[in-house]
């Protein structure tokens, strides 16, 4: 089994839009996938139309009274099962902390580890902070995707991220960034694209265009490919899923 994760400091940036697509690309391509919303906010949870069976104590979550596998639920999808996020889920962290502190491990690594027995690939969709949490994230992803807005600021942020992985030991080679909602219209997203900053050198090269349509994905509460695979921005993401496959050891 392998572990990605899609995570950014900022919000807004297409860590959800991308996790989403790519898990269902990933399902799509015959892969037994599970895709865990871990953002209270419950985008990635919405945007499949599966919401939580029951509210969970992360408590009990972390001490393996609630078990994990319980709250795993089928999608529309063949190959393709979420772990829905809800709103009580916004305690995880503090939790996390408490019970991280007393335990000495990694207890996002203990949770996702038993589904190897299930899955080929887990999907961590992140919510956009820095926290014990994403920190459990960084260990736990084989592999970290970084939606970027082609913007200073934007780079600025995964910057901050390299820093923090080259600080704690964490080989920011694990970290793969790629431009989303790009615009080719704005000079400055051009410039980026055409001349990539050197941290980018381990990116992606398939940038996501901005385009409208990618909203629709919540009219249909469904993937965008899985009722548009035309369009430019569906194909952009059925490229960055043959570039993101080609990162990944195990297919
Ligand atoms: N390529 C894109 N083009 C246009 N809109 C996009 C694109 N990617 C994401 N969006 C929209 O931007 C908003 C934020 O995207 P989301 O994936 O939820 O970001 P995050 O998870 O980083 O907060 C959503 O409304 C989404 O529909
Ligand atoms: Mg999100």
């Amino acid at each position: 089994m392998e572990t990605i994760a899609f995570f950014n400091l900022k919000g807004g940036v297409g860590k959800t839009t991308s996790a989403v697509n790519i898990a269902w690309h990933a399902a799509n391509d015959g892969i037994p996938t599970l895709l865990w919303d871990l953002d209270p906010q419950g985008a990635a949870s919405w945007l499949l139309n599966k919401k939580a069976k029951n509210k969970t104590a992360p408590k009990k979550l972390l001490k393996g009274k609630t078990p994990i596998g319980d709250l795993v639920r089928e999608t529309d999808y063949d190959n393709l099962d979420i772990i829905p996020s809800d709103f009580s889920l916004r305690h995880l962290d503090r939790q996390l902390a408490l019970e991280s502190e007393k335990d000495k491990q990694n207890l996002i690594n203990k949770l996702v580890e038993p589904f190897g027995e299930r899955y080929a690939l887990v999907v961590l969709d992140c919510p956009p902070s820095f926290s014990v949490l994403t920190e459990q994230i960084f260990e736990t992803a084989d592999s970290l995707y970084i939606p970027i807005i082609p913007t200073h600021l934007s780079l600025r942020t995964f910057e901050q991220t390299r820093e923090f992985f080259k600080q704690n030991k964490l080989k920011p080679k694990r970290l793969h960034a790629f431009f989303t909602m790009v615009d080719r219209r704005r000079s400055l997203h051009r410039v980026m694209l055409s001349h990539p900053p050197k941290m980018l050198k381990n990116g992606l090269t398939t940038p996501i265009p901005y385009a409208a349509v990618v909203e629709k994905m919540g009219d249909h509460q469904s993937p965008l490919p899985a009722f548009d695979q035309r369009s430019p921005v569906s194909r952009a993401y059925a490229d960055l899923w043959a570039e993101i496959k080609q990162t990944l050891s195990e297919f």
